[in-house]
């Protein structure tokens, strides 16, 4: 895929660019927490990079789903407090209308930063909307879409309408992911594929399609239980819908691996845990993380891989109690001296909180867009950015 990406720019001094980014972070009392802020660090080479080259730069990202409504609490001011300080440099939030705005960005010097409140705050932001775009393109010379994260939304008027009024650049991040992850659907040859948590749907097309693939596919969570449970096995409290199982039942083949043992509790705040093969699970208990058989077998098959992809918890990581096996397989997944992607944020997020993020290759911001790149559909914001 032959991006167009912000290197090949040329001059970059005193022009204003509109940046897309994927701020959507947690934000936990009015703060964003180190643990939540992996996504925010990832677009700051992008800014220094434009910041560099002495341009104008205003920032557009949404956060959550206000729907066309300023809701207090999805402000993007804990997002500007962050990046001010990983960025050590002030940065202005600019709310009120589109208009004022731009007059705003024609005052706006070199190496200068201004972020626009949540541009879901605009009712028309999500409509893929001409008229918005238009008026959004006013306040720039150039647009970049650094937004890995939400390229699969291409009805956001800043991610699709807006390149129709714009020259259209991607920015670091896009492209370093999409080098990434292009690389997992060229390996034909030891590509090993870890997958677990819980959207089952949205997993499986990808599931069977790189099982023709890869030399193993290892499933793990709520995925695995909705599998076991399609093939029969008792999971005891689990109940998939009749369209998790329909689409479950489909993921067949020898290179399908599936947890052999399990470890089991009443409840998903319990402090106490047992292990059990998944022949054997009693009724009434919720299979919560694999077992360390599961795990052995697992890091077996995976250490004679060449490339491992990795998207999606294999147990209950929120619940240290339960989860000592999903724990111990991260740890010993990130030993492995081969190419590891990892993406998805529950997988991003745990892999943070145990410290273990730079064990690993590479770490796509992606969650949906990772999936939806994956699965070969089509991305139209992505497309925006291609040469043909
Ligand atoms: C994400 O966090 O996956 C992206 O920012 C997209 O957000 P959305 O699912 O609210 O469109």
């Amino acid at each position: 895929m032959k991006l167009r990406t912000i290197k090949q720019v040329k001059t970059w001094r005193n022009q204003r660019v509109l940046l897309r980014l994927d701020l959507n972070v947690p934000i936990h009392k009015n703060k964003v927490r180190p643990k939540d802020a992996w996504r925010l660090d990832r677009v700051v080479p992008t800014i220094q990079f434009l910041l560099k080259k002495q341009a104008k730069i205003i920032i557009v990202a949404h956060l959550g789903r206000p729907e066309g409504v300023n809701v207090k609490s999805l402000s993007l001011a804990p997002i500007v407090s962050y990046l001010q300080k990983a960025l050590k440099q002030n940065i202005s939030l600019w709310a009120g209308d589109l208009e004022q705005c731009v007059s705003r960005s024609q005052a706006l010097q070199a190496g200068q930063i201004a972020i626009l409140e949540n541009i879901r705050f605009h009712e028309r932001e999500q409509k893929n909307c001409q008229r918005f775009a238009k008026k959004l393109s006013h306040l720039a010379d150039v647009y970049v879409n650094d937004a890995f994260g939400n390229m699969h939304r291409d009805r956001d008027s800043s991610m699709l309408a807006i390149t129709k009024f714009l020259p259209s650049y991607a920015g670091l991040l896009v492209d370093d992911e999409i080098r990434h992850l292009e690389s997992i659907l060229a390996t034909t040859k030891g590509l090993g594929v870890v997958f677990g948590g819980a959207k089952v749907s949205s997993k499986i097309i990808f599931l069977n399609k790189i099982s023709q693939q890869a030399q193993g596919v290892f499933l793990g969570g709520m995925l695995a239980n909705t599998v076991l449970v399609s093939r029969g096995f008792n999971l005891g409290h689990l109940k998939p819908s009749s369209a998790e199982l329909r689409v479950a039942k489909k993921l067949k083949g020898p290179k399908i691996y599936l947890p052999q043992d399990v470890v089991v509790a009443k409840t998903t705040e319990a402090k106490a845990a047992s292990i059990c093969d998944v022949e054997k699970i009693p009724k009434n208990v919720l299979a919560l993380d694999i077992g360390p058989k599961t795990v052995k077998q697992y890091l077996e098959h995976l250490r004679k891989c060449r490339l491992i992809v990795w998207n999606g918890p294999l147990g209950y990581f929120e619940n240290k109690y339960v989860s000592k096996n999903s724990v111990s397989f991260a740890q010993s997944l990130g030993k492995i001296k081969v190419k590891i992607i990892v993406g998805g944020g529950e997988t991003v997020a745990m892999l943070n909180e145990l410290n273990l993020l730079k064990k690993f290759t590479f770490v796509s911001t992606g969650g949906g867009s990772l999936m939806a790149f994956l699965n070969g559909k089509k991305m139209p914001a992505l497309e925006a950015l291609i040469d043909k």
